[in-house]
């Protein structure tokens, strides 16, 4: 019972780690997470600056921070002890399907330490008063750093909330790009994930001699772009140039109006890659048949977002997915992310002091639209130019062995064929309702992680591991607990 209190205790406040963490490993990361959560970066508020932790999402646009006591967090901005806060009292919300925020409008001095390019600015900030499911117990965030575009700002009635990257840009008068790096665990057996964002003016030069392939922006609300299809291909082994390819390959119409028919976005607020139920089912289909008969692995784990444990770390020799993105540079051409297994077979928590289990969840999952979450960009280098409208992606030099493929070729015009040019005026209208759920979804998905891998580790401590695999559903634990 003893190293039970103690993992659970390790898991929920492991944050406190890695925040200290983030130190010693010196500048090359400066964003960090906990098992299961969203890559996080340290900002200084107001004035004198008071230093706070913000999710770094590209499916929102504001800067959010709490500022009242809240349940299961202690940290928050204290706006009166800032003596440059400039409060307009105004009212700011933000909704999504399983819970919201009240805030209100102010502007106040933000900077980033770990940004030595970009200058201390003032921006507007949502200072949350109230929230419903947004934050958790053992989150190692307090607030947002929103990085889409304005359209899906939170909103109030009369009120432009102006991003941050919008007050940078008008202070340098120029416009500035960001880069995420993120590059997932450093070993099979720690949860901790690290990553590197910088911000780049167009004069700053690409240090990584990988080729860059861009996609188009197609909207610019969220990161909206073209995903042409989604499949599983057999090995990432012997196909490492492919940058030649003489061949025609042509996109399954089927799929790709299928994935483009809500949007797809790049979100680095969501954890896992989400995609149409029945695109979903079918990839899953294939992994799982792939998974060697001796390692039995449940339905909990591939259909229900449920963990499973083994006693090792496990090597995974399971198919790559691939990820046809359109091109800028022709309408027929589209180029490839292959993400290996080490991507999206996920470690969420592991060997803490005297347990020897490793739990895993899968970074997929079924929805009615298509997200790019974080699972999709490990391993991987990916440019947001924001004001040029493209998004490039690199193979990077940390991470999974996740590279960038391509170009391809198909022999017919892929954007009118996937129905790709959709006008904004169609949903505009609905973009204030759902403007934060994609973020919000994700962040209320990883936290509940955290909170239902403390039963399944309780379960664990009491009996001895017997099973190769464990897989805990909810209903279960319920059944144990009582
Ligand atoms: C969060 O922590 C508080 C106090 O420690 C507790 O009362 C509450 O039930 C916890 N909530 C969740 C969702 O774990
Ligand atoms: C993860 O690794 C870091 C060092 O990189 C270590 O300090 C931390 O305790 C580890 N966490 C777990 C849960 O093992
Ligand atoms: C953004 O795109 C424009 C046009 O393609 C280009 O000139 C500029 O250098 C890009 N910025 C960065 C940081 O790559
Ligand atoms: C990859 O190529 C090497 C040498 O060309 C070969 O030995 C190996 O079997 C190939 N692997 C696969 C998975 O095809
Ligand atoms: C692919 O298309 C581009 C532009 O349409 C063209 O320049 C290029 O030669 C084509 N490549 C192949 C291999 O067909």
């Amino acid at each position: 019972m003893f190293k039970c209190a103690k993992m659970m205790r390790n898991i929920v406040y492991g944050f406190v780690v890695f925040v200290s963490l983030s130190y010693t490993l010196g500048e090359e990361f400066n964003l960090f997470g906990g098992a299961g959560q969203a890559y996080s970066v340290e900002v200084n508020l107001g004035h004198p600056p008071q230093k706070f932790n913000l999710l770094v999402d590209t499916g929102s646009t504001t800067l959010a921070i709490a500022s009242q006591v809240r349940q299961g967090g202690k940290s928050f901005f204290m706006a009166n002890e800032s003596s440059s806060i400039w409060d307009s009292g105004k009212q700011v919300q933000a909704k999504y399907s399983q819970g919201m925020w009240v805030g209100h409008l102010a502007s106040d001095w933000v900077q980033f330490p770990s940004l030595p390019n970009i200058p201390k600015v003032r921006t507007d900030l949502a200072l949350i008063t109230e929230s419903h499911k947004f934050f958790m117990n053992g989150s190692g965030w307090q607030g947002l750093l929103g990085l889409a575009y304005l359209p899906v700002g939170a909103w109030g009635e009369n009120i432009i909330v102006e991003s941050w990257l919008d007050s940078v840009d008008r202070t340098l008068k120029k416009p500035i790009s960001f880069q995420l790096k993120l590059c997932g665990v450093k070993s099979a057996t720690n949860a901790t994930h690290y990553g590197n964002l910088q911000m780049l003016d167009n004069a700053n030069e690409n240090k990584n001699n990988n080729r860059t392939y861009q996609t188009p922006v197609l909207r610019q609300r969220w990161y909206e772009v073209g995903v042409l299809s989604v499949r599983v291909i057999d090995t990432g082994v012997n196909n490492t140039d492919s940058t030649q390819s003489p061949v025609v390959t042509d996109i399954n119409n089927e799929i790709c109006l299928k994935l483009n028919k809500e949007k797809s976005i790049v979100d680095s607020g969501t954890t896992n890659i989400r995609l149409p139920d029945t695109v979903f089912r079918e990839i899953v289909g294939q992994i799982r048949n792939a998974v060697p008969e001796t390692n039995v692995i449940s339905d909990e784990f591939w259909y229900h977002g449920e963990a499973g444990c083994w006693p090792q770390p496990q090597e995974w020799s399971l198919p790559w997915i691939a990820i046809d993105l359109l091109s800028v540079d022709a309408d027929n051409q589209y180029f490839t992310l292959e993400i290996p297994p080490q991507n999206y077979m996920r470690v969420v928590s592991a060997g803490e002091a005297g347990a020897d289990f490793v739990c895993y969840k899968l970074g997929l999952e079924a929805g009615t639209e298509t997200v790019l979450g974080y699972t999709a960009m490990e391993g991987l280098q990916v440019l947001f130019n924001r004001s040029a409208g493209w998004i490039g992606w690199q193979t990077s030099d940390c991470g999974s062995d996740a590279r960038v493929t391509g170009p391809y070729n198909a022999s017919t015009p892929l954007i009118d064929s996937c129905q790709l040019r959709r006008p904004v005026s169609e949903t505009a209208v609905s973009i204030r309702a759902a403007q934060w759920a994609l973020c919000a979804i994700s962040i209320i998905a990883a936290c509940v992680l955290v909170y239902l891998l403390a039963p399944c580790v309780k379960a664990l401590c009491k009996k001895p591991l017997r099973m190769q695999q464990i897989s805990l559903s909810t209903a279960a634990l319920v059944e144990q607990e009582t």
